[in-house]
């Protein structure tokens, strides 16, 4: 079916005034005017050198003006620090930004929740505004409003929940993206698939050759569906109290073997792809669901390019370390299991045999 490219507008609706656009097509970056009903006086643009030589100055033509400042900050997750944080606001403080200013976040999820975070924070808060020009970013991190930071001792640990004022999604930035990136994205569209949608899983199913061939109809539709099943979820809860848990299917095996293997060996699209696996095993395992549901699923990653079993992973180890994940609860880890394609429940109450064999059955 073909797509309307030209701007496809969804809304995540949040309470208090505080809702906005995600502006989605192809073709959008350049367009005269396009960032200007969401940005300022003074713009602040953050990006990394190889986004920026890309990207800056369609983004500077859609500001239809000279008004924006720039700062770049170092390419990949290494640079998400404070350092990079205070980079950003010394160029702010610089050039003089006010508190009318707006933070514009050109890149991958690096860029968008640094910058997000000095947006949040600058004048205790300024306008953001989000242009993510990776499929994981598109689909995941420039929605919902988390912003951070890493720290020495962890991932994420200093940061803010801060919702921009807009998202500017636009798919053809995707065909620049390497093809490892650009697969890990799609683990976390598959995911949308498995936890709120079987009619999208099947579309993926059907869809996969040209998702893998970025064809910018597939793309519309794979973001627009995946940010629709996020908006959707982080309006029911912002700040992650309740239903929001659901976006970590797969993520709390993906974060430990992240940890295990030294954040060297997987990108966290494929730690992500591994952990639904196994989720969907266990899932399996327990009667949740048939083993049947659990192979469709890891089908569907592997013709993805995905990953979908770890290697350099010792089941003990990884089962420590999901019990030490800030999102374990009096110590019992917290899992996203499936109930079927389409539907996952949090649960609390996995017998720690069954993960670490869930773990070693997906360990090679
Ligand atoms: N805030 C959230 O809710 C949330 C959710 C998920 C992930 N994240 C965070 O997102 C980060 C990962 O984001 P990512 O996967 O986008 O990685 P990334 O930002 O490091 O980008 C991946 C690589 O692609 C390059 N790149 C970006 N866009 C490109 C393009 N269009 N063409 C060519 N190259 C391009 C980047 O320079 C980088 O080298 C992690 O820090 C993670 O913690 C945040």
């Amino acid at each position: 079916m073909a797509e309307n490219r030209t701007g496809q507008r969804l809304t995540v609706g949040l309470p208090d005034g505080r809702g906005y656009p995600i502006v989605l097509g192809s073709g959008l970056l350049g367009t005269a005017g396009l960032l200007d009903p969401f940005v300022g006086a003074q713009v602040l643009l953050v990006s990394n050198a190889a986004v920026a030589e890309r990207y800056l100055d369609a983004v500077r033509a859609s500001l239809g003006t000279d008004r924006a400042d720039v700062v770049l900050i170092g390419d990949g997750e290494r640079f998400k620090t404070l350092d990079t944080y205070a980079t950003i606001l010394d160029a702010l403080i610089a050039k003089r930004h006010s508190r009318a200013t707006s933070v514009v976040a050109l890149g991958g999820g690096v860029v968008g929740d640094v910058a997000g975070f000095a947006a949040a924070t600058y004048q205790r808060g300024v306008g953001l505004v989000q242009i993510p020009t990776t499929l994981l970013a598109q689909v995941d991190s420039s929605v919902g409003g988390k912003t951070a930071v890493n720290h020495a001792t962890g991932k994420n640990l200093i940061g803010a929940f801060y919702q921009p004022r807009a998202v500017i999604a636009d798919v053809d930035v995707l065909t620049t993206l390497p093809e490892r990136e650009y697969r890990a994205g799609l683990a976390e569209v598959v995911k949308y698939g498995v936890i709120a949608d079987a009619g999208f899983f099947a579309w993926l199913e059907r869809s996969m050759e040209a998702l893998l061939r970025r064809e910018p109809d597939a793309l519309i539709r794979a973001v627009r569906r995946s940010c629709e099943i996020k908006a959707e979820v982080v309006a029911e809860d912002e700040r992650e109290q309740g239903r929001r848990a659901i976006l970590n299917f797969g993520h709390t095996f993906g974060h430990a073997i992240e940890a295990q293997t030294g954040y060297t060996t997987y990108l966290h699209g494929e730690a992500v792809a591994i952990g639904m696996a196994m989720a969907a095993r266990l899932s399996a395992d327990l009667g949740r669901i048939r083993e049947a549901d659990a192979d469709r699923l890891q089908l569907l990653l592997r013709r993805a390019g995905l990953p979908t079993e770890a290697d350099g992973i010792e089941a003990v180890a990884t089962l420590a370390t999901m019990g030490m994940d800030k999102k374990a609860v009096d110590g019992r880890i917290r899992l996203v299991l499936c109930d079927r394609i389409g539907g996952v429940s949090v649960t609390a109450d996995t017998p720690d045999e069954k993960i670490a064999k869930a773990i070693a059955d997906g360990a090679t």
